[in-house]
């Protein structure tokens, strides 16, 4: 596990972004795993000006996203498809029919995560997965649990993420309240893992998850397991971990 510190949130988007710039550039045909929130905005928004001036080339590369609110369909500007879409897709030169989200208006939670889970697989895996982490450690819709959930599925989100998740809607009550998200297996069996991480209200979460014993109370704290894992934080992130 690789820790690198930050200075600030330019400085870690620049580097998220520099690492996955890389891994475009050595293999331009890649599949991307990528995240929504608010700590990638940032890096997507290097991507979008490193592409715009010819540095980096992303017609034959693929992304899969982590997850999806269940009912809401690409055109709903709270939908996480409409995020990337907005935020990266819509500014880079990748063709939209080898980008992914979860289907949330599949209204079968069987079918659709067997359906993504096989979409991976048909793409040859995930070659370097971003994520970013909640304050009850969960990693994509993953929420603390008594087991680590494996393949894509649809959960349940707890009142925590409701409550996290409001800012972007106009009220909680509107916040869907399931999700498609991929499981911590689908996550682990990516390549690389790219964990980002920035502000002080994240620090506790980090050092439990990166620094404390892996269970699935804190999902994770998974990654600790993980053969290629880079973390990139900012200073108020990562206070609570001793260099
Ligand atoms: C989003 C996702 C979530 C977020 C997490 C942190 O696709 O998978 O796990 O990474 O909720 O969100 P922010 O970055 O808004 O603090």
């Amino acid at each position: 596990m690789r820790i690198i510190r930050a200075k600030d949130y330019e400085d870690m988007s620049r580097k998220a972004a520099a690492v996955l710039a890389a891994q475009v550039t050595v293999k331009p045909d890649c599949v991307l795993g990528l995240a929504t929130g608010s700590t990638p905005i940032g890096t997507y928004d290097c991507l979008a000006q490193w592409c715009k001036e010819g540095v980096l080339d992303f017609s034959r590369v693929s992304t899969v996203n982590l997850d999806e609110y269940r009912g809401l369909d690409h055109e709903n500007d709270q939908s996480y498809y409409y995020f990337m879409n907005k935020n990266l897709f819509s500014r880079i030169n990748i063709d939209p029919a080898h980008t992914h989200v979860p289907n949330g208006m599949e209204p079968d939670p069987e079918k659709e995560s067997k359906r993504y889970e096989e979409l991976i697989r048909s793409l040859g895996g995930i070659d370097i997965q971003l994520l970013g982490i909640g304050h009850d450690g969960h990693i994509g819709f993953n929420e603390p649990n008594s087991f680590f959930d494996k393949y894509t599925h649809c959960v349940d989100l707890t009142e925590m993420t409701i409550e996290a998740n409001k800012r972007f809607f106009a009220s909680a009550d509107e916040v869907p309240r399931q999700a498609y998200t991929m499981g911590i297996g689908t996550i682990m069996h990516a390549r690389k893992l790219l964990m980002i991480v920035s502000g002080e209200d994240k620090a506790d979460i980090a050092a439990a998850a990166f620094c404390g014993e892996v269970k699935p109370e804190v999902p994770a704290s998974i990654i600790q397991f993980h053969p290629d894992v880079t973390i990139i934080g900012d200073e108020a992130a990562l206070s609570k971990i001793p260099e």
